[in-house]
């Protein structure tokens, strides 16, 4: 979908208007008004819209315009919006665009009053809040059920001047470069997992490198002689290929250390010979969301050309349970040297993090290294599909995460670790196991191993195992990958590591 800002609103397709709360007209909406011989005002009185955020009436044919509809938006009180209130705002608006069958819409600003905001910054914010929601993911279908949506290709703003358009054009354009590194997330997210797997996944973003972003891939051979035999024992039941691929950002001089974004890329979890139930099974096709909102992290940071140097990594395997699959007992030994002795076939990312973590920080002594897998059930039983949980060994490095996640309302919660939580996880016969004693406490104890492979780094590890993929639709997002973490991560980047 394309968006852009102008000074001139056009007469054709859908007008869009903002009202403030207790049907008060702004400034825009009045001009209408006079523009209509009183239809806002006699629309206003006859229905059930006040002007609540989010709150949308739809006046088709409307007298006096040439617009073939007229749409009233809620701003909610006036004086009130922040950024977050555009965004949903342009969210909603676009998920009701994409109903009406109208290929444009020009959404009429003059004086909004914002709360700490300029008019361009508004009008910014809410064109990242439609485009943020335009996505769909309808690749597979032949017979096109969502063609309404599609036909929806272009929103403008019209601004008072020249110089508003210019400013919020301005404002749009690191918006629009998070927003396609979500996209991004998204789409691999969407995939089902006979056409992406670790070979064709890292095939893909090669397509990077024309942004700039370095891309390395390891295959099989190389994670062998590394003596990554924790990831490589879980695909070694599954006939395709693992890959570990490492992307590099450089925004700064080489001498300043990276931040490092690990991922968790299981293209496809059967629990392997700890097969699971039939029930959630097709649910994991997303179990290689940390690694897609690794690859959705970097684009956005090459697309903005952001001052900073990372490092993303994504271990990439499917876990299968075929003949020559690890047994729950098996005894793995990790590119650490330490050795695991693998109870449970279904606790499989905590294994492919502990090699890829520790190579991070053997390779790139990283600054700091976060982590995002859905790794755990538990989580979901935590905090269910709200909040992400967020276990860290460093307390400044948790606090930006946290705050980081309100400013972009992708938010997280933190969770204790502990030494007595560490003790769970010991083994019989080998340094540690991969379950912990009992289903208690499962996403810390799964921390806690994690844990062990980041050698006293600041680290942070983002359980996304309930935030990654959505039954519903919501303001920023339609059912399906949500996209979760890419804008928490930029703006903690942005906001910390980039002055
Ligand atoms: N990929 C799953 C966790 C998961 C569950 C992700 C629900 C998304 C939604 C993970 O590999 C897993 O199977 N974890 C087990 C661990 C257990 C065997 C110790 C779990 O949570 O049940
Ligand atoms: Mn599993
Ligand atoms: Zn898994």
């Amino acid at each position: 979908m394309n968006i852009h800002f102008t000074e001139k609103a056009s007469s054709k397709g859908v007008l869009v208007v903002g009202i403030y709360e207790d049907k008060i007209l702004t400034e825009s909406a009045q001009g209408l008004d006079q523009k209509s011989e009183g239809l806002l005002t006699r629309a206003l009185k006859n229905g059930s819209f006040s002007g609540k955020k989010k709150e949308i009436l739809s006046l088709v044919a409307p007298h006096g315009l040439e617009n073939s509809t007229l749409l009233l938006m809620g701003l909610g009180k006036k004086g009130t919006l922040t950024a977050q209130d555009c965004e949903v705002i342009g969210g909603n608006l676009t998920s009701h665009l994409m109903t009406l069958s109208q290929s444009e819409a020009c959404v009429l600003l003059s004086e909004i009053e914002g709360r700490a905001l300029s008019l361009p910054e508004i009008a910014a914010h809410l064109a990242g809040g439609c485009l943020l929601r335009s996505f769909y993911f309808d690749k597979y279908r032949t017979q096109k059920q969502d063609e309404k949506k599609s036909i929806l290709k272009e929103i403008s703003f019209a601004l008072p001047s020249q110089a508003d358009a210019h400013k919020a054009t301005e404002f749009f354009k690191p918006l629009e470069s998070v927003s396609e590194g979500v996209f991004y997330t998204r789409a691999f997210v969407s995939e089902p997992p006979n056409v992406l797997y670790p070979e064709t996944f890292a095939e893909e973003l090669k397509s990077l490198t024309k942004l700039g972003v370095k891309v390395e891939i390891l295959g099989i051979e190389e994670m062998h002689k590394l003596g990554m035999g924790a990831l490589l024992g879980v695909a070694q039941g599954s006939v395709k290929e693992p890959k570990l691929v490492l992307l590099e950002w450089h925004g700064k001089d080489q001498t300043t250390k990276p931040l490092a974004f690990v991922g968790k890329g299981v293209t496809f979890d059967t629990g392997g010979i700890s097969l699971k139930t039939p029930d959630g099974m097709p649910d994991m096709k997303y179990d290689m969301t940390g690694a897609a909102t690794v690859a959705g992290l970097l684009k956005t940071l090459a697309l903005r050309k952001a001052r900073v140097n990372v490092v993303g990594v994504m271990g990439l395997v499917e876990n299968m349970p075929d003949g020559n699959a690890q047994r729950p007992s098996d005894v793995v030994k990790t590119m650490s040297g330490q050795t695991i002795e693998v109870l449970n076939t279904d606790a499989e990312g905590r294994l492919v993090l502990a090699d890829a973590l520790w190579y991070t920080q053997d390779r790139f002594k990283p600054e700091l290294m976060v982590d995002l897998a859905t790794l755990t059930g538990a989580i979901v039983i935590s905090l269910g599909n709200e909040y992400a949980g967020l276990f860290s060994n460093n307390d400044k490095l948790a606090e930006e995460l946290y705050q980081a996640g309100l400013d972009v309302n992708e938010k997280l919660w933190r969770f204790p670790l502990h030494e007595n939580y560490d003790k769970d996880i010991n083994s019989a016969i080998a340094d540690m196991n991969n379950t912990g004693s009992s289903r208690k406490a499962g996403s810390i104890t799964a921390s806690q191993l994690l844990a062990r492979f980041v050698n006293n780094v600041p680290w942070a590890h983002l359980d996304i195992a309930g935030v990654a993929w959505s039954t519903k639709d919501d303001d920023l997002y339609e059912k399906g990958a949500t996209g979760y973490g890419v804008r928490l991560l930029n703006k903690f980047i942005s906001t910390y590591y980039e002055k």
